[in-house]
């Protein structure tokens, strides 16, 4: 396997071999290089009658700047791949590009990376601060004020003990030093595990902040709505093979709105039946409601020959659809 030779000292020029339009190729050093790319990526756990194959042959590939979400069922392979990226487990075949590096050959990598383990823990007499300062320190020094300022978001009291605080509160130290020397690239192995609902929210504002800055995120969760806030892509993996990877965005265009017009007098719903995309239509005196996928113009010319008073169009759930796919894996394999 030529991702076992690389070496660990040979200092490579930094950023002078920048290009752009070759993503292509693995273990470059190349700016240009995806974020992460796999490539027949296993992982066979054990030997023998115990052997047990956790990743059959991944090709994914993370683009720079991208938010992209690694969904699945519990057992699917997210932990499994994501701590062959961080070089935590050795694949059994296949080959791994971080940032366009072997993450085996280059462990000064690290420090470009921000990983929260799926089971981060932490414990000890230590407090907050003392355990950022010193996970600072590894990473080549980190801004205090950052700390404090990240700290605060999370409502995280760096002052006390480890030992003394939640489950939840554990969480957030692992969240703060993962966004907290703002890494190239971000791995999160279900990051709100525990966090509350007011939480999950710092943490899709972190992640979009950190997107608008240029970081890349790859990060597997069980919770869609984080997903559907954050995610320009998701990978949808099964036993252990990449089932899908689908635009958010084209998700959404392709998912249900609910869609309820108020007109200034009552309207035959049936004008509205049969209209493309259009479902589910019922009234309710001057209210109509239905179902519309995709794109709303014969909807909109419809309802306009009447007098409108309001129109409201929810976000689409995605969340019916990811279930489509951890079900059944429908979808395209890319
Ligand atoms: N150390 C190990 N030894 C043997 N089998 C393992 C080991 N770690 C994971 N597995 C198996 O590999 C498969 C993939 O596990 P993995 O933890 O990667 O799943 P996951 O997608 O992260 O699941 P979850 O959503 O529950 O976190 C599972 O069948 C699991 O039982
Ligand atoms: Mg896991």
């Amino acid at each position: 396997m030529a991702a076992d030779t690389g070496a660990t000292s040979g200092a490579r020029p930094s950023s002078a071999t920048e290009t752009t339009g070759s993503r292509g190729g693995l273990l470059g050093p190349m700016r240009g290089t995806p974020a992460i790319q796999t490539q027949g990526l296993r992982k066979i756990y054990g030997h023998g009658k115990a052997a047990k194959t956790a990743l059959n042959g991944l090709d994914l590939t993370v683009e720079r700047g991208e938010v992209f979400g690694f969904l699945g069922p519990n057992g699917a392979g997210k932990t499994t791949t994501i701590r062959l990226l961080l070089d935590l487990l050795r694949p059994s075949a296949g080959r791994i590009s971080v940032l366009g590096e072997d993450p085996r050959s280059r462990p000064e990598l690290r420090r470009r990376i921000g990983y929260l383990a799926g089971d981060f823990v932490v414990d000890g007499r230590q407090t907050g601060a003392d355990l950022l300062a010193y996970l600072g320190r590894l990473r080549g020094g980190v801004d205090r004020e950052r700390v404090a300022a990240l700290a605060e978001r999370l409502d995280l009291d760096t002052s006390r003990r480890i030992s003394g605080l939640s489950k939840g509160n554990r969480q957030k130290i692992g969240v703060v030093q993962a966004f907290m020397h703002a890494p190239e690239l971000l791995i999160l192995d279900e990051p709100t595990s525990g966090l509350d609902p007011f939480l999950q929210q710092q943490f899709v504002e972190l992640v979009q902040e950190a997107k608008a800055g240029g970081q890349t995120v790859f990060m597997s969760s069980h919770v869609m709505s984080e997903v559907q806030a954050t995610c320009d892509r998701v990978g949808i993996i099964r036993g252990g093979e990449l089932a899908a990877v689908e635009q958010v965005e084209g998700l959404r265009q392709r998912a249900f709105r609910k869609i309820e017009i108020t007109f200034a007098q009552p309207v035959d719903p049936a004008e509205f039946a049969g209209l493309a995309g259009v479902s589910d239509v019922t009234a309710d005196g001057p209210v109509v409601r239905c179902r519309l996928a995709g794109t709303a113009d014969e909807l909109v010319k419809t309802a306009a020959r009447h007098t409108v008073v309001d129109l409201l169009s929810e976000e689409p759930e995605l969340e019916e659809l990811f279930f489509a796919y951890y079900a059944h894996g429908e979808g395209s394999r890319r």
